[in-house]
Order: structure tokens, then sequence, then C-alpha cells
């Protein structure tokens, strides 16, 4: 299976899926795809000879559609399999959705359906969660509501800050998405739970 991963910043997630490729498995990423000029996981993609592609997204302004298309016509030369959302920035439109449906992954940085959007582990702080943590789903029109491939827990801790748990939670990121992948790249739907 041929991957395309999409990046709007560091890529540390990028990192773990691309080296969790590196050996006897099913799929290989064939592109980095960044919306964001000098997004620094742009330059990791290449230190690990991936061939990347920017596609800035500011000189379409409110035009999604025409940002799409021009996304598309790098995807289309890269021709994925699978496209891996990662740290990925731009809700995208329905159209585009539909036309990866299941085919399409993303992780986000909450046990879904808690705390879809943003800021997720200010929030699981302020309402007093004892457990926060990840969530891999397939990408569908609905934001960070397409059914859920796996999930990671890490526990909340007493004077925990949004940093401290997101780097909590960002260590098991690179375990719970390159586990999935590999799961779904064999056609197998079953969660990934972690631990
Ligand atoms: C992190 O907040 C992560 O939780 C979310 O995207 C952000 C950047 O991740 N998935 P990455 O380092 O760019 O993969």
């Amino acid at each position: 299976k041929r991957v395309a991963i999409l990046i709007s910043g560091g890529g540390s997630n990028m990192v773990a899926l691309a080296e969790s490729m590196a050996g006897d498995h099913p799929a290989r990423p064939v592109l980095v795809l960044s919306n964001v000029p000098g997004a620094g996981g742009l330059a990791k993609a290449e230190g690990m000879g991936i061939p990347t592609a920017l596609v800035d997204h500011r000189p379409f302004g409110k035009d999604r559609a025409a940002f799409e298309a021009a996304l598309q016509a790098e995807l289309d030369r890269a021709a994925p399999d699978i496209l891996c959302l990662a740290g990925f920035m731009r809700v995208l439109t329905e159209g585009f959705v539909t036309g990866w449906a299941g085919r399409m992954l993303n992780i986000h940085p909450s046990l879904l359906p808690k705390y879809r959007g943003l800021d997720t582990h200010a929030r699981a702080i302020a309402a007093g969660d004892t457990q926060a943590g990840c969530s891999v789903h397939e990408v569908t029109a609905e934001l960070d509501g397409g059914p859920i491939l796996g999930q990671a827990r890490v526990p909340v801790l007493p004077g925990d800050t949004p940093e401290t748990l997101a780097a909590r939670v960002l260590t098991m990121e690179h375990r719970l998405y390159p586990a999935v992948l590999h799961r779904f790249a064999m056609g197998d739907r079953r969660p990934v739970m972690l631990p």
C-alpha cells in the first residue's frame, strides 16, 4: 500500500509512521505533503528520503475547493492508496473527504467522542478528567467524527498543564498511529486499544 502523509507542523507523527514502515510492512510512504511553507516535517521527510510537496493554502483564501484541487493534483502524482492526516490543521470539505472515503485516517489528541476540535488537553484538565489520550479515526465529513480505529489512554496527573499532558499523549500517538496503520493496511478494521 502507498501512503501519503499530510502535515502542517513538526511532523512527529509523520516520522513515527514513516519509521514504522521501514521494515517488512504492507505499506510504504510515497509522499509527505504540507500546507505550511517551511513546516519542520518537510525537512524531516527529506532527511528520510521521502518525496515531499507543498501546497500553501494561503493564496487560495476562502476558496477551499481550489486549495483541495491543488492538493489532489499533488496526490494524483503520488497515487497513494491511503492518506494519513498527521497534525494537519486544515478542515477538509465534504467533497474531498467523500473522494477519499474509507482510505483516509486522522489522529486526534483526545478520547473521541470527547473533545472534538481544538484545545483538547486544556478541556480535559478543566473538566477534572483523570484520563486522557488520543484516537485514530477514519475521516468523514463530520469533524473528528468518523469510525474509531484505535485509542490510547494516559493518566491526567495532579498539576498537569496542557503542555505536560500533551507531551504524555504525543508519546502514545507515536505508538498508536503506526499500530493502526499496520492493521488498516492489512485490511483489518479491528480497533487498536492501548495500553
Ligand atoms: C499534536 O498536537 C498532535 O497531538 C496532533 O497534531 C499536533 C502536532 O503533531 N495530532 P505532529 O508533531 O506535527 O505530528
